[in-house]
This record gives structure tokens, sequence and C-alpha cells, in this order.
């Protein structure tokens, strides 16, 4: 896994928008896996504003995000889809953007309609991770066996309640999802893991420990042969 510590959530953020320049400047129809949470915010504002100044255009490239709510109707405003609507698809031009329907009644031919679009393209050439304080990736959550292909999980009370600051009053949080499973993130043929926040610090020191912990979702990364970590000063704390 290569590294890099970055000064402040910004700088990360701009590292991670360079690992994005140079795959798009390299492929124009680049396959991209997108993540939500707040650590990409940044990442996605930098993009944006790259794509305004004309260094690069995102119109070949097609995006598949890691997971979404379920149930969750695609226009209520805590959906993944609402999310990449306002982070990101409204600001940049890309061929095609899918995200997982929360909304279907099959959920299970959902997930797996979804891998077979990712094959017909051709992969993921680059996969955007966040962690979640559990070492989830995606919503693949911590586990003593993991699911390969997209799939419908339960996600656990640690995820509940580190994602309910997302909710207001009155909002229903669901306590499932669609996420890709790790064999569906571990297809793409380089990941970038962006990690920023004293609050994951801990869990960043699991990935770097030189140990596979097998209830950490992330240090399956571990065993993928192009991943690069991207972190600031405050997540990198105790490495
Ligand atoms: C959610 C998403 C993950 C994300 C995680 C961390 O659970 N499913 O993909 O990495 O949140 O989010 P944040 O960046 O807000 O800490």
């Amino acid at each position: 896994m290569k590294k890099i510590v970055c000064d402040s959530p910004f700088l990360a953020a701009q590292a991670a928008a360079d690992v994005f320049e140079e795959q798009i400047k390299a492929k124009s129809n680049s396959v991209l896996g997108l993540a939500t949470g707040s650590t990409p915010i940044e990442l996605y504002n930098e993009l944006a504003s790259r794509c305004s100044q004309g260094r690069f255009d995102f119109s070949q490239a097609q995006t598949f995000n890691l997971d979404e709510y379920y149930p969750m109707k695609a226009d209520n405003a805590q959906s993944y889809r609402s999310f990449m609507n306002k982070h990101l698809f409204s600001k940049v031009n890309f061929a095609n953007s899918r995200v997982l329907n929360g909304e279907v009644s099959d959920p299970h031919a959902e997930c797996a309609k979804f891998d077979s679009e990712i094959e017909a393209v051709g992969g993921i050439d680059l996969q955007l991770l966040g962690i979640g304080h559990n070492g989830h990736i995606g919503f693949c959550e911590p586990s003593t066996s993991y699911t390969l292909d997209t799939y419908l999980v339960d996600l656990t009370d640690d995820t509940i309640e580190a994602n309910s600051r997302f909710f207001g009053e009155g909002e229903t949080q669901p306590n499932q999802a669609l996420t890709m499973g790790v064999g569906t993130i571990f297809k793409a043929r380089k990941i970038l893991l962006l990690i920023t926040g004293e609050s994951k610090a801990d869990i960043t020191k699991k990935l770097f420990d030189g140990v596979l912990y097998t209830d950490v979702p992330a240090c399956l990364l571990l065993l993928h042969p192009d991943v690069t970590v991207v972190l600031d000063k405050a997540a990198a704390k105790h490495l």
C-alpha cells in the first residue's frame, strides 16, 4: 500500500484529486468507482473546480457508486443518489452515473444487475473509498465472513449510530443497505482510500500494523496490488 500523508484535509483532497486527474488524463473513458460520506466532499469540490478551470473533463467517464441505503427513494434528501447529485453530479458532467437503486422490490436482482453492468463496461479503473470507524469499506461491515458480490447488508449498530448525524428528526434511517461486496471492490484495477480526521486515527493504525485483522474489512485491501492511501496528519497520528 502506498501512503501519502498530507498536512491538512484540504491538502489530502488535493492529493486525491491528483490521482483522479492522472487517471482521467491517461484514459478519458475511465470507469470510476465513487464513495459517499463526509470525507470525499472536499475532493469532489476540488474535482469540480479543476473541471471548471478546464484542466480536464469527465465527459467520457462513467461512474459507479459503492452503496445506497435500502429501502431508500432516490429523491429522498438522505439517499446517496441525492448526496452525489448535490456534491458532484450537479457540477461535473459524466457520460453515465450509476447508483444502486434503493427503491426496487428485489434488491438481490438489483445487486446482480449492478455487478453485470460494471463487468459489461470492462470493470472499474479507479475506485475511491472512505473508511468507517469500525473499518468498513462501502457498507461491508466487520464480520467473520465476507460476501464477494454486491449484496444487501444489515448495517451494524455502530454504523447506524455513526451515520445518524445525517438524519434529521422524523427522518427514517434504514438499517439495511445495498453495497459492493469486497470482491466487487477488489476487482478495481486501482484503489484510492481517503482518510481524514483524528476520529479515524485508531482504525488507520490497524491498517498499517502489518497484520490482517479479519474483523477490519479495510485490511483486506492489504492484499490488493494497487492501493494508495491518502491521509491527513490527524488520521496518521499513530503511524
Ligand atoms: C458510510 C459510507 C462509507 C464511508 C463511511 C465513512 O458508511 N457507506 O463509504 O466511507 O460512511 O464516512 P465519513 O467519511 O463521513 O466518515
